[in-house]
């Protein structure tokens, strides 16, 4: 069973479709720690109710950049943690812990990447730039972190088609649907030890059906 941190500072909806899978014995995992910069998210508020352990680090608790990532580094060391998902996430993850979890940490982002990511593109921004290129797809990608935004190895993408009737609200949901599907599959393959890497890419191993 893999120990697993999330790191999440908003709603968490990505976080909750993960743990619905572990509790449902489809991925082998614990979430063990629940992160964020923001004590009053809906990530943290969903780990409290369902009893999972969280720990706040933000300027305000740590105002030292160094103590703090020490103390989050600490925290990870502590519980034992092997795989970090960053869940909506809006804090750079500090480089002691991108060198630590070397291709341990995975993200999602709501685009095709590697367009639309980067500096600047989060939320509602990623799907307005989508929407004014006239894209004919979006879609969502996992990857893991490296130490610029939205920039490391790319695991696995869902392609959706751009509609006449899309805006930027209509394509977030649209795309956050494919998150809810796309995600956990990563984490699955992951615990499951199926992220091969061929070539110096990371590639899935697909499920063996019995
Ligand atoms: C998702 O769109 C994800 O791709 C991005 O942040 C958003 C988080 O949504 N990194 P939620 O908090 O999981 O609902």
């Amino acid at each position: 069973m893999k120990k697993i941190a999330i790191f999440a500072s908003g709603g968490g909806s990505n976080f909750k479709v993960i743990y619905e899978k572990i509790i449902s014995w489809d991925i082998p995992a614990e979430i063990c720690l629940v992160i964020s910069n923001n004590p009053s998210c809906g990530a943290i508020d969903f780990a409290e109710q369902n009893s999972l352990p969280t720990f706040i680090v933000n300027k305000t608790r740590y105002p030292d950049s160094h103590s703090r990532d020490i103390i989050l580094m600490q925290n990870l060391l502590k519980t034992d943690i092997d795989l970090i998902c960053l869940a909506g996430y809006m804090k750079m993850i500090p480089t002691n812990i991108v060198a630590h979890f070397e291709n341990c940490i995975l993200n999602i982002h709501p685009a095709l990447l590697p367009d639309f990511g980067g500096k600047g593109f989060y939320g509602i921004k990623v799907h307005e730039a989508v929407i004014k290129s006239n894209a004919i797809e979006s879609g969502a990608t996992v990857h893991f972190v490296d130490n610029q935004y939205d920039h490391g190895p790319i695991i696995a993408q869902r392609k959706i088609k751009i509609l006449d009737t899309d805006n930027a609200e209509i394509l977030a949901e649209r795309v956050l649907k494919a998150e809810h599907e796309l995600y956990p599959e990563v984490v699955k393959a992951f615990c499951e030890n199926r992220i091969n890497w061929e070539s110096g890419l990371p590639k899935i191993v697909e499920e063996r059906k019995e």
